[in-house]
């Protein structure tokens, strides 16, 4: 059975004294949830923060982004190894606010999603589909197509153990998640596409929910058969929000 994994998308909010009690509160509220996941993805700058409060506690820490190359002349660039230098576990690829404002490319993706996995980082995949492309029909087609890149250039093997966060792009932010037979709906699109050419990859891959999530409606998302968790952006930064979202991820098992 695949544990229920929460993950905090912090996105480009905090700083040092406000971290430091959104940490200490996610531990108060989170110590005890033994059967949940949880990851937080915070900015660059304070994964070395992260590790001084995380470490040896039952929350893993992430980044939102790395590099697609592993060294050398590329200005401003974070790579997998600086990532596991500070003692990260994951890290988010591909994320449409990424992927629109600095135009990434469905190759980088794929490249950064291979170097996440060669340095032992898990990497967190995001998909999804517009609001124009879901009233279009098209939103499996769009969905496919950014699974295909991966898939062809390396193989249906690489999702094993790795996280595909299905995150509608009309539900970021808007407050209108999408339903929990849409969400459904594309998850198991996703599994059984994957699954179709490696079945062992498909029951090892963690396909998370991403988008408006909150403790309301974090239930009848989590309960559904592909649902494996959720990936939270502005609830994570309320820890009572987010411990809600976490306890319905438990109570989901
Ligand atoms: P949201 O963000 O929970 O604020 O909709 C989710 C995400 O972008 O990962």
């Amino acid at each position: 059975m695949r544990q229920k994994l929460v993950v905090a998308n912090w996105k480009m909010h905090g700083n040092l004294a406000t971290n430091q009690q959104l940490f200490k509160a996610y531990l108060e509220k989170l110590s005890t949830l033994t059967d949940v996941d949880v990851v937080v993805c915070v900015p660059y700058p304070y994964l070395a923060q992260a590790q001084s409060i995380l470490k040896d506690t039952r929350l893993a820490w992430g980044a939102q982004n790395l590099s697609k190359d592993a060294q050398g002349a590329f200005t401003g660039e974070v790579s997998a190894g600086m990532l596991k230098d500070f003692g990260a576990t994951h890290v988010i690829i591909g994320h449409s606010e990424r992927a629109t404002a600095y135009c990434e490319s469905d190759e980088n993706i794929a490249t950064k999603f291979i170097q996440a996995k060669a340095h032992g980082l898990t990497p967190i995949l995001c998909v999804g589909e517009t609001l124009i492309e879901r009233e279009a029909g098209v939103m499996e087609m769009v969905v496919a197509k950014q699974l295909d890149t991966i898939i062809h250039t390396y193989s249906a093997a690489v999702f094993a153990d790795a996280i595909v966060s299905y995150e509608p792009i009309w539900a970021i932010g808007t407050g209108l998640a999408a339903s929990s037979d849409q969400a459904q709906a594309m998850h198991a699109f996703i599994r059984s596409k994957i699954a179709a050419l490696d079945e062992d990859a498909a029951s090892r891959l963690k396909i998370l929910y991403g988008g408006s999530v909150n403790p309301q409606n974090a239930v009848q998302l989590f309960v559904m058969q592909d649902i494996d968790g959720g990936l939270v952006g502005r609830c994570s930064l309320n820890a009572q929000e987010f411990e809600g979202i976490c306890r319905a991820a438990s109570s989901c098992q």
